[in-house]
């Protein structure tokens, strides 16, 4: 999706705010405007934004009340269908979806807090998005798909583990100073694969 200018985000205290990843996430996904997207993760919401101007419907759930509390401030400051609500991961989202969009926290660390909420994924850093992978299918509809941000801040053999069960296509890299980005669309392998 490209970026759109006229989209007018406020970022909030202790909500991450748009960076390199939203922007290459952003800017990897494509939706059809029949489809039905949750968002993970939404923080200011600027993707959940962007989802709302395409898609037929867009869910958005995140775990830091003030993220939940910031995208819908920004859905409702640009006339935007779409709800977000609390939720750690899936577990207060029961509906199946087209295109499940995430931008996990990354980073290897452990710390709480609202803001850490957006960078620290676990020991490995890949602890977040494990959790994320081995649920997620299970809210896909026939078909459907999700679209991962991954970065070399993650250990590379836990989350090559969590990917095993997708079949998967890359859909866009950026170089970091310190470290690799890029997106990954994952659709569920069929039993017999
Ligand atoms: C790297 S930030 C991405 C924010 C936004 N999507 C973007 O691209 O700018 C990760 C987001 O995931 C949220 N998050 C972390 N752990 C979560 C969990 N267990 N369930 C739901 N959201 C979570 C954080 O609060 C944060 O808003």
């Amino acid at each position: 999706m490209r970026y759109r200018r006229e989209i007018d985000i406020t970022e909030c205290e202790e909500v991450y705010p748009p960076s390199e990843d939203t922007f290459l996430l952003l800017e990897a996904i494509e939706v059809g405007s029949g489809e039905a997207v949750l968002e993970m993760g939404p923080g200011t919401g600027l993707i959940t934004c962007h989802l709302a101007a395409c898609a037929a419907s867009v869910v958005a759930a995140d775990l830091n009340p003030l993220a939940v509390r910031c995208t819908e401030a920004n859905l409702r400051r640009n006339k935007l269908p779409g709800e977000a609500r609390e939720s750690d991961l899936f577990s207060n989202v029961p509906e199946r979806f087209d295109v499940i969009v995430f931008n996990p926290p990354y980073c290897a660390g452990t710390e709480e807090g609202p803001l850490a909420l957006s960078w620290a994924g676990g020991a490995d850093g890949a602890t977040v998005t494990a959790r994320f992978l081995a649920d997620a299918p299970g809210h896909l509809r026939p078909g459907g798909r999700i679209v991962l941000l991954l970065s070399t801040e993650m250990d590379a053999d836990a989350v090559g583990e969590a990917l095993r069960p997708f079949r998967r296509t890359e859909l866009g890299r950026r170089r970091l100073f310190f470290e690799e980005l890029w997106v990954e669309e994952l659709r569920p392998r069929d039993r017999d694969e």
